[in-house]
Parts: structure tokens; C-alpha cells; sequence
């Protein structure tokens, strides 16, 4: 493909039975049919009042200790029990560096469990990537040292335990990542206390905690609650300029989709994603983040009166399978409070993004991720694993499953033609870039541009990516970004070398 077609490709299509007593009966008759008693559903989102202010978790530079534990926060008006990377509070500081500076962290495990470090975003030496294998046990510690040497743009992290991911991130293990350079210094985006960083998860909460326990249907569907939370904070509201901000926004949900719109019907101007800024910006009404993806917008508040309130939400959307894509709610709210003068214009050309040459792929490879049905036959003996496979397999940490050779281009395909629920895949260690989205929508968002970590497989779709593997040599995992499919098995190994 010439250059000119993959521009237009990638670019600007500006349209824009729970318990455990009841499994074994379940998975006897699943042999017979799957889906029996097995339709998932979708979980209702209950609104607050938008009453809570928004808070951002404290800015850490590059040489500080994470201490994982056990604490206590204040979810929904109850101190509840929850996982921390510092005392009294969801979710570890906001990492903010430079290009080129070496990270030094400090991970000291207080939990009674296993956990770990992934750097989701970051080009990491292999060891220093938070593999499933490298785990960090209770009582224990592990310095995670690193260059970064990448371009600006919003990582995240969390752990990456096998089969314990999910719980420990909805209790509140993880944090975002921010690279700065001066490829972005030079467009004068709007920061400080105009660039804010927000993290929304979504968290079923009972008077005793973050409820996680998850049902067949719960590792079907993923893990979906009905408590939206930013930055750890329930719905919450937070007063803003009458100017352009920019969002840095992560999807840090176990599984659930956000099809994230301006109640006002404003638009959106995206100008960054996984890997950074985007070739260009691009202006759309609404805009579909999988869990794992991140985003970089700018919203214009200047055309509005003072006094006015207008929300962040999320729109109904098709083709989310049984359970995603409903409903539309409301995330937060932004309260239009005092004037401003900012001089800051949008910049025509955001950044450069090489294009990688079709031509130079050495190998394609296909993963059919569509799920539940291979199963027949299989038998279901094994607890609440056996579902979620890539290529029929599930997740073994012994099993090389895809050899790369080191500085060539690949094509690899994700194949949910057959499948029925979405399935956000990402890879560790590199970046990509998408080449076309085949079935299903058919189509590629202005968000699917430039550099990817994650990409969002509805049901039905067939997604191409195109993935320069560089010489970071070592063995990364590559994996459904649901958390429950992940801790189901649905990751796989490959080996650069
Ligand atoms: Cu955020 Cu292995 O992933
Ligand atoms: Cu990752
Ligand atoms: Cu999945």
C-alpha cells in the first residue's frame, strides 16, 4: 500500500448463575451448549449527582517508591477497604517526566499477594516489563529501572499478576504516565491547571467495598459496574475556565467500552491517543475508548456562558455485543465558572508520523479471538478458566507462542469475525500502527491514527495492525485487554530475538 492510501485509511474518517455451587452444573450442560443460560447482559449504570469535586492523584517525578497495600478510601460516602500505592487513597501518583530520563521505582509489596508492575505504553527492556512472570511476592520488593526513550504521550501502569490482573486493578492498583518533549513543548498545548489527566473506571460498590467476585457471566461479559469514578473520585464535577483544556483521558476499566461525547454536542478535537499526538487533529462528536486505550483531546469551553454545566458522557453504540453500548450516562460534569484569555490556537499539523512501508512486512499472522464456541469438547473441569483463547490456546507462561524476529515489520491480524463480544488487544513492547478494520464497523476512527498500544475488536470485525518490532529482544506477553478474558487466558507469549 502507498503512502497516500494508508493516510486516508488510518486517517480522518471523522464521522465519526454466579455462585460457585451452580458451576459444575453450568459447565455440564455448557459442553452440550455453551450459551445456554449464558446470555450476557449489560450492567446499568447508575448515575450520582455530580456532586463530588474532582481530584487528580499527586504528580510524581522519576525516583519514588509505590508501596502496594492494603488501605482504606472513602468510595460513595463509606471508608471502605481498597488496594493502594499509597495510604488512604485509589490509585498511585500521576508519573510526569521528560524524554530521556531514567525512571527508578521502588515497588515494595505490602498485600498478602502476589503483584507486579506493567509500564502499559512504555518500551521497557523486557525484565523491566512487568511480565506474569516477574512477580513480586508478598513481603517482597523490586526496582523497576528504566530509560525512557520514547516519545511524549500518556502511559498508564498496573499489575499484571496471572489471573489476578482484573481484581487488582478494579481495587485500585494503577496510575497514569505521562511523557513529556519538546516535540509537544513547541505547541504550546494548553497544561497545568488547563491539561487534565482523568482515569474512569467503572466499580460495583456495596457498603463493604469494591465488589470483585467475578460470575461466569462477569468473565463472559468482563467486569462492568454500575459506579463511574474519575481519578477515583464517584461521580464527580469540577469547575473550569471559559477556554480550551486539554484531557488526558484513560479507559482504566476492566472491561467496560465508553463511547465518550459532550452533553452540549460540542465537539471533541482529538489530538493525541496510545502513542502520542496524532499527525493531525481531527474534530468528531463522539469517540469509542476500549479499556487500556488512552486519549488526547482538547475541549472548547470559551463559547459558553458562565454558569453553564455540560458533561462528559457516554453514547449508546452498536455492534458492543449483549452487553456494552446500551445506555448513555454520565461520566462527570464540567462547571463553566470564570472567564478566560488564552491565545492558544489549534496548530494545523500536530506531529510527524512515519508511515510504515507495506512493502517491508516479513510476516503476517492471524489470531482468531472470537470466543466460547471452539470449547466444545473441552472439558470444563478447570474452576472459571477455559473460556476466552486466542488461536484455541490459552495463556501458559511455559509456551513460546510466536517467535519475531528482531527489526522487522509484521502484520498481525485479530480476527473476531465470529465472535460476539469486544475484545481490546494489546501488545507489550511496541507500538503499532492500524491498517484497516474489515467487517463489523468496516471502518477506522480519526482515534485509530498514528501509534497504537490497544486496539478495540468489536464483535464481527477483523483488525489489521502493522508492528515495527525494534531490537528490544526478550519474551512480552500480548493479550485481550478485558481484564477477565486476560485472567481467563486469553494472552499469549511472543519471543524477539
Ligand atoms: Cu495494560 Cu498487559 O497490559
Ligand atoms: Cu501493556
Ligand atoms: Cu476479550
Amino acid at each position: 500500500m502507498k503512502r497516500r492510501s494508508f493516510i486516508k485509511m488510518s486517517g480522518l474518517s471523522a464521522s465519526g448463575i454466579l455462585a460457585s455451587g451452580s458451576i459444575t452444573a453450568l459447565f455440564s450442560s455448557c459442553q452440550k451448549d455453551y450459551r445456554l443460560g449464558l446470555v450476557t447482559k449489560p450492567v446499568i449504570v447508575v448515575e450520582g449527582d455530580f456532586s463530588n469535586l474532582l481530584t487528580f492523584p499527586n504528580q510524581s517525578g522519576a525516583n519514588f517508591t509505590l508501596t502496594a497495600q492494603t488501605t482504606s478510601a472513602n468510595l460513595k460516602g463509606n471508608s471502605v477497604s481498597v488496594l493502594g500505592y499509597q495510604s488512604n487513597k485509589l490509585l498511585g501518583p500521576t508519573i510526569r517526566i521528560n524524554k530521556g530520563d531514567a525512571v527508578n521505582i521502588l515497588l515494595q509489596n505490602n498485600l498478602s499477594e502476589p503483584t507486579n508492575i506493567h509500564f502499559h505504553g512504555l518500551k521497557v527492556p523486557a525484565i523491566m516489563d512487568g511480565h506474569p512472570d516477574q512477580i513480586v511476592n508478598g513481603g517482597s520488593s523490586f526496582r523497576y529501572q528504566f530509560i525512557v526513550n520514547q516519545r511524549a504521550g500518556l502511559s498508564w501502569y498496573h499489575p499484571h499478576p496471572h489471573g489476578n490482573t482484573g481484581k487488582e486493578v478494579v481495587q485500585g492498583l494503577a496510575g497514569a504516565f505521562i511523557i513529556n518533549d519538546s516535540e509537544e513543548a513547541a505547541l504550546n498545548l494548553p497544561s497545568d491547571q488547563y491539561e487534565l489527566p482523568l482515569i474512569i473506571q467503572d466499580k460495583l460498590i456495596s457498603s463493604s467495598g469494591i465488589q470483585y467476585n467475578p460470575s461466569i457471566k462477569e468473565i463472559m461479559a468482563g467486569y462492568m459496574g454500575e459506579s463511574v469514578f474519575v481519578n477515583g473520585v464517584f461521580s464527580p464535577f469540577t469547575e473550569v475556565s471559559a477556554r480550551i483544556y486539554r484531557l488526558r483521558i484513560l479507559n482504566g476499566s476492566n472491561a467496560r467500552v465508553y463511547n465518550l461525547a459532550l452533553s452540549n454536542n460540542d465537539d471533541i478535537t482529538i489530538i493525541g491517543n496510545d502513542g502520542g499526538l496524532l499527525k493531525m487533529p481531527a474534530s468528531v462528536k463522539e469517540i469509542l475508548i476500549g479499556p487500556g486505550e488512552r486519549l488526547d483531546v482538547l475541549i472548547n469551553f470559551s463559547n459558553t456562558v458562565i454558569g453553564t454545566e455540560i458533561y462528559l458522557m457516554s453514547k449508546e453504540f452498536l455492534n458492543g455485543g449483549n452487553a456494552q453500548g446500551k445506555q448513555n450516562f454520565k461520566i462527570m460534569k464540567f462547571k463553566v465558572s470564570m472567564q478566560s484569555f488564552s491565545t492558544f490556537t489549534l496548530p494545523v499539523s500536530l506531529s510527524d508520523i512515519p508511515t510504515i512501508s507495506i512493502s517491508s512486512v516479513v510476516k503476517s499472522r492471524t489470531f482468531e479471538i472470537s470466543n466460547a464456541m471452539e470449547h466444545h469438547g473441552v472439558p470444563m473441569n478447570n474452576g472459571m478458566q477455559m473460556r476466552h483463547r486466542i488461536n484455541g490456546k490459552l495463556y501458559l507462561n511455559t509456551r513460546i507462542d510466536e517467535t519475531v524476529a528482531k527489526n522487522t515489520n509484521e502484520i498481525w491480524v485479530f480476527d473476531n469475525s465470529k465472535g460476539d463480544e469486544p475484545h481490546p488487544m494489546h501488545l507489550h513492547g511496541v507500538f503499532f500502527q492500524i491498517l484497516e478494520r474489515t467487517k463489523g464497523r468496516g471502518n477506522l476512527l480519526a482515534s485509530e491514527s498514528g501509534w497504537k498500544d490497544t486496539v478495540l475488536v468489536l464483535p464481527g470485525e477483523v483488525v489489521k495492525v502493522i508492528i515495527p518490532f525494534e531490537n528490544n529482544t526478550g519474551k512480552f506477553v500480548f493479550h485481550c485487554h478485558n481484564l477477565e478474558h486476560e485472567d481467563d487466558g486469553m494472552m499469549l507469549q511472543y519471543q524477539l530475538s
